[in-house]
């Protein structure tokens, strides 16, 4: 005890007095980074806003410019933004902006400055930047930065340093008692004993050693302490939100900038009757994204393929959206008519979706059209250069049309993480070894840092199909692959969808848009109601859907007349025979249906193939009894997610294809073989005779699942791996420089 006391407190001593000399230096740098990445950020938010609002200045529309400044200031950090004109005049400002302020003030001489003010509830960072418009200046740009994070943020780094220092004391104490106390064999056989954890605590024990007893109590009170910071850590998240997506994004991630590459944009712009109408397409993949691009606020490129989309974007080819409320741009890549037969039509959509969808359709597969996809996946690569302003942005790559891409990206920005998402399938080998360009494929997929599936059975099927067609290094156990001296981490995610949903705001109650529905289809105030919402395409099983209806009807003749089935179909890639052929098949069997079994005004099935709203869709989830996702093959399936989002009164029965990657997260759904129509049919029965208990009983244990794992959480489990992924990079790239200068020239 008293040798403890001799070498330990000194030390502690030194170390105190250390960390008392330290952490007002820790304070001042802290300080000094934080105020200029502010004057970054002002000069950066002043280039982004510089364009539009000249524009709005110039139209003199004060409630534009109003609204512009509103939906900027909805920054956590950014509080309050205000514009000065060239004689001095404050013209336009936000309700949060300083009273009294005066554009001439000292505190802002110069044309280009910034200030911080010291206030009574903390500090602030005011920047002013000039304006121009076509080249001449017509005031200043007053923004307003909030300081106090940075208050809270050095109050962090001195708690950590602090730790730090406490750490090394305790380290160094023990380290120095130990070797004070005992010989080589003793402390040797002391720290077995201690890592085996025997003897150590136990006076009994032949092992017993006192002068180890507070070690072995430290190190245990160590790990439970790191134990309890991260299940509280995790569980601070459990309901993820926009909110905490952008936390995640600024604490981990931090200056990152996000660009999300696809085939499909998020809106596209129609020119209908000599109007511009914006469509939001029928895509998961659209439904999935959108929430996380509004709460990222990046760049999202996306083939322009609307009528008007050239007609409403700047001269960088870029949109502000959503167009109520801009959170963030697109940028549009135009293709030829031939680019988009051969990349689009041809190669994607009759090439490698019938490939990866285990729906007897046979692939096509095209030299000319392979060509055009190299070709366009190049266009695409050299936007996605345009547009990166760093050299490590985060790229998120989504679908099979873009599979070559993030190998192409990877060469031109070895630093970026890029995450591609496959949202489709993954067949097995066999399967996928049916493409004539499978190893150009997966060394394109193989240049991301991440490869995302739906679940672990396409992400074992993709390993599977490395390690059959490529020289590739798998490790199963971490399921990465090393492929020319890179590491890709191959991981599961299942996607969902935002929650709670944009649509279910200002909905009307259940009760009335059930009345409204069957009112506007003609249909009697108490008939139930089956819907289908998908594409009208040939892996979402609607022939095997409407079968099961006739199928119905056939054994239980008491729904004829009292069940009705409505078929939502948006129109899909029809300039692909094989979806004119079904297009064809679908219509011809609803009409056989219908003749068979429709009398005095009685229809069983309502067809209708033409683009619905999501709010219009949101409806008629509300409205139904039950809702039928019968997908021969689907990645995940977001309709399913979406029927359980909308029904807020717990009711309604799902009947969900067990080859959905939905299925594996809710078996509270009836759950059926779509090829099986009298199973099919069967559940039909149950879910329109299912009491109000049982449905209720399901859906909220179906909403809580996609309460809990909604899209937000989704992607924050892709970017916060992707964070770690970065660190532990940099890390091995500093182990690695310093080996390298112990070691001479020697390469690891
Ligand atoms: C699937 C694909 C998406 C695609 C969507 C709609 O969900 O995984 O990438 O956007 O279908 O298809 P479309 O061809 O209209 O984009």
């Amino acid at each position: 005890m008293k040798l403890s006391i001799r070498f330990v407190l000194p030390l502690v001593f030194v170390l105190a007095i250390l960390s008392y000399v330290t952490l007002p230096i820790v304070d001042t740098f802290t300080m000094r980074w934080f105020i200029r990445d502010l004057d970054i950020r002002s000069r950066l938010v002043t280039n982004t806003m510089e364009e539009p609002l000249s524009e709005l200045i110039n139209a003199n529309s004060k409630a534009k410019i109003l609204i512009f400044f509103k939906s900027v200031v909805q920054d956590e950090r950014l509080f309050a933004i205000g514009f000065c004109d060239l004689n001095g005049v404050l013209q336009y400002q936000t309700d949060t902006f300083l009273k009294d302020f005066n554009c001439n003030s000292d505190l802002l001489t110069n044309a280009t400055n910034s200030t911080v003010l010291p206030l009574e509830k903390g500090s602030i960072h005011i920047a002013a930047h000039p304006i121009d418009y076509k080249g001449k200046a017509i005031g200043r740009l007053i923004l307003v930065h909030d300081m106090s994070f940075i208050t809270r943020r050095g109050a962090d780094t001195r708690k950590y340093v602090l730790y730090l220092f406490v750490a090394l004391a305790i380290v160094i104490s023990l380290v120095t008692v130990l070797l004070a106390h005992l010989s080589w064999r003793g402390w040797v056989s002391g720290m077995r004993t201690l890592l085996r954890g025997e003897g150590v605590l136990d006076p009994r024990s032949q092992f017993s050693r006192p002068e180890l007893l507070p070690l072995a109590k430290d190190l245990r009170d160590l790990v439970r302490d790191l134990e309890l910071n991260r299940t509280s850590k995790d569980e601070s998240h459990a309901l993820w939100t926009a909110a905490s997506l952008k936390k995640i994004l600024k604490e981990e991630l931090i200056g990152e900038e996000v660009l999300i590459v696809s085939n499909r944009e998020p809106y596209i712009h129609l020119q209908k009757n000599n109007k511009i109408e914006v469509q939001v397409p029928a895509s998961g993949l659209v439904t999935a994204l959108e929430p996380i691009m509004r709460a990222c606020s990046g760049t999202w490129i996306a083939h322009g393929s609307g009528t008007a989309d050239r007609s409403v974007v700047d001269k960088h080819d870029r949109v502000l959206v959503p167009p109520e409320e801009p959170a963030y741009a697109i940028r549009r890549v135009w293709l030829s008519k031939e680019e988009e037969a051969g990349y689009y039509y041809g190669f994607s959509n009759e090439g490698l979706w019938p490939l990866c969808h285990i729906a007897h359709t046979r692939p096509i597969f095209r030299v000319e059209d392979w060509d055009y996809y190299v070709k366009v996946n190049e266009k695409f690569a050299a936007v996605v250069l345009e547009e990166a302003k760093t050299e490590d942005p985060v790229i998120l790559i989504q679908d099979y049309h873009l599979a070559l891409l993030p190998r192409m990206v990877r060469e031109k920005l070895p630093k970026a993480t890029i995450i591609s998402f496959w949202h489709i399938p993954w067949p097995n080998p066999e399967a996928f070894g049916i493409c004539p360009w499978r190893e150009e494929i997966l060394h394109g997929l193989l240049g991301s840092s991440i490869m995302g599936f739906h679940t672990r059975f396409h992400c074992n099927n993709f390993l599977d199909t490395v390690d059959r067609f490529l020289e590739a290094r798998i490790d199963n156990e971490t399921s990465t692959v090393s492929y020319g001296g890179k590491l890709t981490a191959v991981k599961e995610y299942p996607i969902s969808i935002e929650w709670p949903s944009r649509w279910s705001k200002d909905q009307k109650s259940i009760l009335e848009t059930r009345t409204e529905i069957r009112r506007v289809n003609n249909l009697p105030e108490n008939i139930l109601l089956g819907i289908g919402i998908d594409r009208m395409d040939y892996t979402k099983g609607i022939l095997e859907r409407f079968l099961a209806v006739e199928k119905l009807l056939e054994k239980f003749p008491e729904w004829i007349g009292r069940f009705t089935f409505i078929q939502i179909a948006a129109p899909s890639r029809s300039s692909i025979e094989q979806y004119q052929n079904f297009e064809s098949e679908v219509r011809a069997l609803a009409q056989k249906i219908n003749t068979r079994y429709g009398k005095d005004g009685y229809q069983p099935i309502y067809l209708k193939v033409e683009h619905h709203t999501p709010q219009q869709v949101f409806e008629y989830y509300r409205a139904a009894d039950i809702c039928m996702v019968t997908s021969l093959h689907d990645g995940m399936n977001l309709v399913a997610k979406e029927f359980i989002s909308a029904r807020d009164d717990n009711k309604g029965v799902l009947i969900l294809s067990q080859f959905t990657g939905a299925s594996r997260e809710l078996p509270e759904a009836l759950i059926v073989n779509p090829y099986n129509i009298a199973q099919c049919a069967n559940a039909l029965q149950i879910a329109l005779t299912m009491p109000d208990s049982e449905q209720k009983a399901r859906m909220r244990s179906m909403r809580s699942l996609v309460q809990e794992f909604n899209v937000y959480r989704w992607a924050a489990r892709m970017l916060k791996d992707a964070a770690r992924m970065k660190e532990r990079a940099r890390l091995r790239g500093r182990i690695r420089e310093s080996q390298s200068s112990h070691q001479g020239n020697f390469s690891i």
